[in-house]
């Protein structure tokens, strides 16, 4: 067991004072997190009393107890708000109630969604990019890093000490007392899993974000999750860098359809079959031919990353498409996938559910949804391969 009653000293001025969460095992319902993670907050002990970030609700207690210890709550001037997910900003209702003269510094996102969350009114103020706070002795600078991984996401970078607070990014679900990355060992695994679920989908935001970043001189990185990066932030940074840009180059394959599909009894199959044929017909065209029921869910993600265009279908089986689907549709990101060319196919018996369900979740997910379906009662028969052909075909061309 873990006592949390610890403070780090950052520099002179500048102390972590955020909780560990060794026992956390699924952060946001997506992520498996086995090294537990922590919720990060920085007080910087300047003319203006300063905190970055709160912690997780439940934490508050803990908490307060270490801010009790750097300062009078009472006496602080600004807590900022580096963007507003509950795992940071879920204390700062109960927050408020003990530091009531503060003013909360934020992106104007950032405030719109707190006004959601607090339900209350609060000091506030919206910090714009490049902006100096003024904090007497300290200032504070303003970068705008939008969709790292919100909308509302800013980095603060404090002048004096050289320290760059960065929200999510460069942050880890690894949880270890030690806390400073020289100190922890090796969290390379965890690092790189925190990476490939919050951030990579939002790696053209990322670039620049460590292209505004690249001319500070930085003492420390300060980020929102594990480890305190005071040795290898560097390594960190470049790393960063390096996956963002492979991300970006391996994905979309230019020109390659993801042909996606369950069959029980091999119906769905042919005419998927027959859908690729249609494709190949096209030259340039590679289709990545997947069957879901054979493919571990974990690969979903990285056909889907990597697909220009999406073929998906399922035979309807209690009124219904098959969980692969959803589950397939629910690793689409708005942001990288809008606009793709989709398609939907599969064999039925009676009633044919699963016709409306597909292709109403490939509209509802923003894809161009080619305006067709290719469903098939029972078996394909050889006077339909054409038309099945066609269509793949047909989508195929939406691509040149
Ligand atoms: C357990 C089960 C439930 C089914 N429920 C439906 C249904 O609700 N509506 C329908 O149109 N067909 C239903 N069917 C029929 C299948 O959609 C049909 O057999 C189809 O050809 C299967 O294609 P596949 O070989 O690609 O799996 C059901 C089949 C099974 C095995
Ligand atoms: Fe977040
Ligand atoms: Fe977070």
């Amino acid at each position: 067991m873990i006592m949390d009653n610890k403070i780090l000293k950052i520099s002179e001025d500048v102390s972590w004072i955020g909780v560990l969460d060794p026992a956390l095992r699924v952060f946001d319902i997506i992520m498996t997190t086995e090294h537990g993670t922590t919720y990060n907050s920085y007080f910087i002990n300047a003319e203006k009393k300063t905190v970055v970030e709160t912690v997780k609700e439940p934490f508050f207690d803990t908490y307060e107890a270490k801010l009790r210890q750097v300062c009078n709550p009472e006496d602080i001037e600004y807590i900022i708000v580096s963007h507003t997910e509950p795992d940071h900003a879920g204390a700062l209702r109960r927050m408020l109630s003990i530091a009531p003269r503060a003013t909360v510094l934020g992106s104007s996102v950032a405030l719109q969604n707190l006004k959601y969350q607090i339900g209350f009114t609060f000091p506030c103020r919206v910090i714009k990019e490049g902006e100096m706070i003024d904090l007497g002795n300290k200032h504070l600078k303003v970068i705008n890093a939008p969709n790292l991984h919100w909308p509302d996401t800013i980095y603060t970078y404090l002048q004096e000490d050289q320290l760059l607070f960065t929200c999510d990014s460069f942050g880890a679900h690894f949880c270890h007392e030690a806390m400073f990355d020289d100190l922890t060992g090796n969290y390379d695994e965890a690092f790189q899993y925190y990476f490939d679920v919050i951030l990579k989908p939002f790696s053209t935001f990322f670039l620049k974000a460590i292209d505004k970043i690249s001319s500070l001189n930085i003492r420390a990185i300060c980020p929102g999750h594990g480890p305190v990066l005071r040795a290898h932030w560097q390594d960190i940074v470049s790393k960063t860098k390096t996956l963002c840009e492979q991300y970006l180059s391996g994905h979309p394959v230019k020109n390659r359809v993801l042909v996606a599909f369950v069959s029980a009894y091999g119906y769905t199959r042919a005419i998927a079959e027959k859908i690729r044929e249609g494709l190949e017909d096209i030259e340039g065209i590679e289709v990545d031919f997947c069957d879901l029921e054979k493919t571990p869910a974990t690969e979903y993600e990285e056909k889907v990353a990597r697909a220009s265009a999406f073929i998906l279908g399922s035979p309807t089986i209690n009124q219904n498409m098959l969980p692969q689907l959803y589950q397939l549709l629910a690793t689409l990101s708005p942001l990288r996938d809008k606009g793709k060319p989709a398609g939907c196919f599969g064999s039925y018996g009676w009633s044919g559910e699963a016709e409306q369900i597909l292709a109403t979740n490939i509209q509802n997910q923003k894809l161009n949804y080619c305006g067709e379906s290719m469903f098939i009662r029972f078996r394909p028969q050889e006077i339909d391969y054409e038309r099945i052909k066609a269509y793949g075909k047909k989508i195929g061309l939406m691509l040149q």
